[in-house]
């Protein structure tokens, strides 16, 4: 079988004729592409993946139309005006209903399963909401779903409900091509405490924290490996990769966010985000409660005893 060469991706794809896909920038460890993902991935080598972990727009954030199509820095941003947060450029795909969502992900994580070797892994993220959309898809998709890794926030990061439960946690959905493959030996955490970042290190609306987060995700896929995030982002599934010392495919569909990924991954040493500052606290993720402002944490009063 004439396989491409890594970089230039020439393969009989699921649509009429075969589909060339030039990547946007690549280095000898990553290659990024600039496109939709479902033009993208068909173009890609069956087998060529050791673990995908992806990102998409969770087309979350409220339980009405109105509230599904607001912006994403509506729904996905907050903190004070003037923050650099705000300053990070809307993304596209966010405002599908749940049923189009899910037929949308079963459609591309079967293009996922395809390039994935057998008992290579995929951890996709989404938040409680989605939850029960994202495990469906890929089982429908025909991945053997394994689990939910938690990604735990600081408290101080997170958002309290009145009557309720901290809404303290975003998911990893896990999957994988068959049967787990036991010749790599790894144990991973099933919850792992991150900050997303904040202030002037954040490059995405939504971004992920390299450290310790996709450190750890990324070590799914052995050393050498290839990890395919097919929504880069601002590319720090990426910067991940390289430190960890696993090769990186990418796809983003935004000029911008393409850009700022291929900047961060041709320097993956400089390159994971950093400081928290003063006053830069900022809730990542998780779209804002429209109905519930935000309450400062007070503790109950313990009883008895
Ligand atoms: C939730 S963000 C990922 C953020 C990333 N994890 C980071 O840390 O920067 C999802 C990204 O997917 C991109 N995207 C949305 N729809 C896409 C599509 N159909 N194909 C490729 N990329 C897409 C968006 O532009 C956005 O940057």
């Amino acid at each position: 079988m004439n396989v491409p060469a890594p970089g230039h991706a020439t393969w009989p794809a699921t649509g009429p004729g075969p589909v060339t896909v030039e990547p946007y920038w690549s280095s000898d460890t990553a290659t990024l592409y600039k496109g939709d993902i479902l033009a993208v991935l068909p173009a890609l080598p069956a087998d060529s993946v050791d673990a995908v972990i992806a990102d998409p727009p969770y087309s979350s954030g409220g339980v009405s139309v109105a509230e599904r199509k607001r912006s994403t820095r509506t729904k996905y941003v907050s903190g004070s005006v003037g923050d650099i947060a705000h300053e990070n450029p809307d993304f596209p795909g966010d405002q599908r209903d749940q049923r189009s969502w899910t037929f949308w992900s079963t459609l591309w994580m079967s293009e996922a399963l395809r390039l994935t070797k057998p008992g290579g892994s995929i951890l996709v993220f989404t938040d409680w909401r989605q939850l029960p959309s994202t495990s469906d898809a890929m089982q429908a998709a025909g991945w053997t779903w394994r689990g939910v890794v938690n990604w735990v926030k600081p408290r101080g990061r997170s958002r309290p409900i009145r009557g309720g439960f901290w809404n303290q946690a975003e998911y990893c959905v896990w999957g994988v091509n068959g049967s787990i493959q036991k010749e790599y030996e790894v144990y991973l955490p099933g919850a792992i405490e991150a900050r997303a970042p904040v202030g002037a290190a954040r490059l995405h609306q939504t971004e992920k924290p390299v450290d310790p987060l996709l450190t750890t995700l990324v070590r799914v896929a052995p050393p050498g490996g290839v990890i395919l995030d097919p929504f880069a982002g601002s590319g720090s599934t990426g910067v991940a990769a390289q430190l960890q010392g696993r090769r990186f495919t990418g796809i983003e569909i935004t000029d911008h966010y393409a850009r700022v990924a291929a900047e961060r991954l041709s320097r993956p040493a400089l390159a994971p985000d950093a400081s928290v500052g003063p006053g830069q606290e900022t809730t990542v993720g998780e779209p804002d409660e429209p109905d519930e402002p935000a309450q400062l944490f007070v503790p109950e009063p313990r009883e008895g005893t």
